[in-house]
C-alpha cells in the first residue's frame, strides 16, 4: 500500500461528513514531506515503510491542522493553498476549526493505536505534544505574531523558524530515530532537523518574491501582512548566501548519520534544487 493509499483508509471508519470531508481535504493535499524525512531515516535503517505510516500519518495530521488555522482569517487570512481553496474559503469558518481540533487531537489517537512497544509510543506523543505545542510549532506561530510588524534581527528569525517549521521537521527525525532505536544519537537528529527547517523555512520566504502565487499555489502574504520574514532581514543575495551555506552544513553532517543517509541525501538534493 502506497503512504497516500494509507491515508485514504485512515477516513474508512470515520463519519462521513462535512467535518471528515474537509479534514481529508486538508490531509491528502500536500506535499507530505515531514512523511517523507521520517521515511528517509527509517529505510535507512532498513525498517518496512508500512511500519512508519502510523507515526507518518499522525505527524501529517498536525501539519495539516497547522496550515488550516494559519490560514484562517485572524491568523495569516489566506484564500489560496496547494493551488486550491484554504479549507476556510470551501468549508466555512467554522468547520475549518473543526478540522483542524480533530486532526490535532486525532493525532494522539493514530500513535496510541499503532502497533508499536508502549515506550516508542509513549515517547513519541511526549515528543509531538512538545514540538507541535510550546516546545515548537504553536509557540513559533505565537512569535511571528509577536514580531509582526516589529523590526527583528538574525536571531529572532533564526527562533521563529526553529520552533515555527523547525519542531515538527524535529519530530519527523526523531519519530524515524525512534522506530530506529536510535535514541543515544538524538543531538544529531535535532541538529539535522533545524537546518532542513531553516533552510525550508528561508526557502518558502524567498520564493514569495522568486515565485508567482500561481507556481507556489498559495498566497504570497508575508510582506503584505507585514510578517517578521527572511526578506526583512537579509536582501536576496544574502538570503541565497545563507541557504546554500545551510546546504553545505547539512551534506557535511550526512558523514555523522548512524543509518544510511542515501534517502535523506535525495531530499536534501531535491530540497536544493527546487
Ligand atoms: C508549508 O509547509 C508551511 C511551512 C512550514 C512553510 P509545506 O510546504 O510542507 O506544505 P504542504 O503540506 O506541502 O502544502
Ligand atoms: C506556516 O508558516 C507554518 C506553520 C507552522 C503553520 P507560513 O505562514 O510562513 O507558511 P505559509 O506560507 O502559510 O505556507
Ligand atoms: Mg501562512
Amino acid at each position: 500500500m502506497t503512504f497516500e493509499e494509507y491515508l485514504e483508509q485512515a477516513f474508512s471508519n470515520m463519519r462521513d461528513n462535512k467535518l471528515t470531508e474537509a479534514m481529508k481535504y486538508a490531509l491528502l493535499g500536500g506535499k507530505h514531506f515531514r512523511p517523507a524525512l521520517i521515511f528517509a531515516v527509517t529505510d535507512g535503517f532498513n525498517i518496512e515503510r508500512e511500519e512508519a505510516y502510523p507515526a507518518a500519518l499522525a505527524l501529517e495530521m498536525v501539519h495539516s491542522y497547522s496550515l488550516i488555522h494559519d490560514d484562517l482569517p485572524c491568523m495569516d487570512n489566506d484564500d489560496l493553498r496547494r493551488g486550491k481553496p484554504t479549507v476556510h474559503k470551501a468549508f466555512g469558518e467554522d468547520i475549518a476549526v473543526l478540522a483542524g481540533d480533530a486532526l490535532l487531537t486525532h493525532a494522539f489517537n493514530v500513535i496510541s493505536e499503532a502497533d508499536y512497544d508502549d515506550h516508542t509510543k509513549v515517547r513519541m506523543i511526549q515528543e509531538l505534544s512538545n514540538l507541535a505545542g510550546l516546545g515548537g510549532m504553536v509557540h513559533g506561530q505565537y512569535l511571528d505574531m509577536f514580531y509582526t510588524g516589529k523590526d527583528i534581527n538574525e536571531a529572532i528569525l533564526d527562533e521563529i523558524e526553529d520552533y515555527k517549521t523547525g519542531g515538527l521537521f524535529e519530530c519527523a527525525l526523531v519519530f524515524g530515530m525512534l522506530l530506529g532505536n536510535d535514541e543515544e544519537n538524538l543531538a544529531f537528529y535535532a541538529s539535522m532537523a533545524l537546518k532542513i527547517g531553516r533552510v525550508f523555512q528561508l526557502q518558502d520566504d524567498l520564493f514569495e518574491i522568486t515565485k508567482t502565487e500561481e507556481e507556489l499555489g498559495k498566497n504570497a502574504s508575508d510582506v503584505d501582512n507585514d510578517k517578521a520574514s527572511a526578506l526583512s532581514v537579509y536582501t536576496k543575495e544574502e538570503l541565497e548566501e545563507r541557504i546554500a551555506n545551510l546546504f553545505k552544513e547539512m551534506f557535511e553532517q550526512l558523514d555523522y548519520a548512524k543509518f544510511n543517509t542515501n534517502e535523506l541525501r535525495k531530499i536534501i538534493e531535491n530540497m536544493r534544487d527546487r
